[in-house]
């Protein structure tokens, strides 16, 4: 059977370049990064090399840059520390951030140990930067931090860095950036953009799974989260993901060198997949600013309204096309998109984010846009 993989927002498959850099990590380069060994020393010069290579790339020092074990660790800390160890009370989020933010602002402010305001968007489900100026203005007598994210993961809408980072130092707040969509898919100069932390998970850009980074820029001084061993420069303790972090930094040094062909093969392959979808499927719509500002490796699709709109993955599945009903993260669980219902879609049509990589071909979108009309056609034949 023919497989169409098109959910590269919740995973991309590792480059064979990644698995051959990290192989001899595996097999013959074992030493713990800690002994002070000739083993350990070896692995010890790997990492810091990774790190080196990290840093680089996105114009900051090597100490600004700590691994962890993926994105969500990275946004845990960013938020936690900014509350722990910067003096912020006050947290801006949107109703529309990754779990692995939203869930960290509301028990923090379940806690009593911040109060939480989440900025409007606007109709087309970006962040309306006026009202998250005006939160910050009404609320200029608390340390805020606002942790908004680059790209949207279901809906792609992203969000002008620079612009964001010169409102918040306007009032001295703390600004994250949740990157893991976007990091290796973009060229980010960090210590232009003005941000305090961003971060990466190396799975959404064909490394490794468990691993990621967190870059915390030198003007704040945080501490751990995780105590444990000196590892990390005392920031995390705990044995380093060796082999994770150089398949890391060889999957960033690839995404950077392959930079320009990739987003002009991938962005191809949206834009392809928007006119086919136009032409063959009447009704349908698009979430969020597709046309607009929007990230070019997710497409997040409004199907005309079906009695069988949750058998629609399903049907897909069976015809070996794997996509996502929302964020793969919450795939499994009977509760509706929140990034959705933030952006007032209508939940009574069904929505599915295709979202691609540089494997993708055109004739796979034929393939898919195919099967799609096939279940259509014959849905209204059906209800006829
Ligand atoms: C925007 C965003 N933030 C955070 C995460 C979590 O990253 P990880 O899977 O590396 O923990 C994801 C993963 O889907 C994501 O899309």
């Amino acid at each position: 059977m023919k497989k169409v993989y098109l959910d590269n927002a919740a995973t991309t498959p590792l480059d064979k370049e990644v698995l051959d850099a990290m192989l001899p990590f595996m097999t013959e380069h074992f030493g713990n990064p800690s002994s002070i060994h000739g083993f350990g020393r070896q692995t010890r010069a790997a990492i810091e090399g990774a790190r080196k290579i990290v840093a680089k790339l996105l114009n900051v020092s090597p100490s600004e840059i700590f691994f962890t074990s993926g994105g969500t660790e990275a946004d845990n800390m960013a938020i936690h520390c900014s509350v722990n160890d910067l003096g912020v009370t006050h947290l801006i989020t949107s109703p529309i951030e990754h779990h692995a933010v939203l869930h960290t602002c509301e028990a923090l402010a379940a806690s009593g140990k911040v109060k939480l305001d989440y900025v409007k968007l606007t109709p087309n489900g970006h962040i309306d930067l006026a009202h998250l100026e005006g939160l910050l203005a009404a609320n200029k007598s608390s340390k805020s931090l606002v942790t908004l994210m680059h790209a949207n993961n279901e809906i792609g809408n992203l969000l002008p860095l620079k612009k964001t980072s010169e409102i918040c130092a306007k009032y001295n707040a703390v600004f994250h950036s949740d990157t893991v969509q976007t990091m290796a898919h973009y060229a980010m100069d960090l210590k232009d953009l003005g941000v305090h932390f961003v971060n990466a998970g190396a799975h959404k850009f064909h490394g490794p799974k468990g691993v990621g980074f967190i870059y915390v820029s030198s003007d704040v001084k945080i501490h751990p989260i995780i105590h444990g061993g000196s590892q990390e420069r005392n920031m995390r303790g705990g044995t380093e993901n060796l082999y994770g972090i150089i398949g890391l930094a060889k999957a960033m040094e690839i995404a950077y060198r392959d930079m320009k062909e990739h987003q002009e093969h991938v962005q191809g392959i949206k834009t392809y997949m928007i006119e086919q979808l136009e032409k063959n499927i009447p009704g349908i719509s698009f979430n969020g600013d597709v046309k607009g500002s929007s990230l070019y490796t997710v497409l997040n699709v409004c199907f005309p309204p079906t009695d069988n709109a949750e058998m629609l993955l399903f049907n897909l599945d069976i015809a070996g096309i794997a996509a996502s009903g929302g964020s793969a993260c919450t795939s499994g669980s009977n509760v509706g998109s929140h990034v959705l219902k933030g952006i007032c879609s209508d939940m009574n049509r069904p929505s599915i984010r295709f979202s691609f990589s540089k494997y993708n071909t055109k004739e796979e979108i034929d393939y898919v846009v195919a099967k799609l009309k096939e279940i259509f056609t014959v849905k209204k034949t059906q209800t006829a």
